[in-house]
């Protein structure tokens, strides 16, 4: 499991193995807007504030990828015990 936080509020949201970033979100009762849920379409792309993305979309250039500066939350996970979002 990891955290993630969300800048505007300082709110901390666990998510364990098995769900998605953005439907632990979305049980915190904060909603990310989704469409294929599978990394391809780029609807879910969230601002990365601190921390390092696990990222497994298909959506971002490699080159994007390595910056870690935003991620799609879908899909990819945490390579740190912490993610701070701009959400
Ligand atoms: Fe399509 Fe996340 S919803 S990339």
């Amino acid at each position: 499991a990891f955290e993630v936080q969300l800048a505007s509020s300082g709110r901390i949201v666990i998510v364990p193995p098995g769900q998605s970033i953005v439907h632990a979100l979305a049980e915190a009762g904060v909603a990310v807007m989704t469409s294929c849920e599978q990394g391809v379409c780029g609807t879910c792309l969230t601002r990365v504030l601190e921390g390092t993305p696990d990222h497994r979309d298909l959506y971002l250039t490699p080159e994007e990828q390595a910056a870690n500066d935003q991620f799609l939350p879908c899909c990819s996970r945490s390579k740190s015990a912490r993610l701070v979002l701009d959400l």
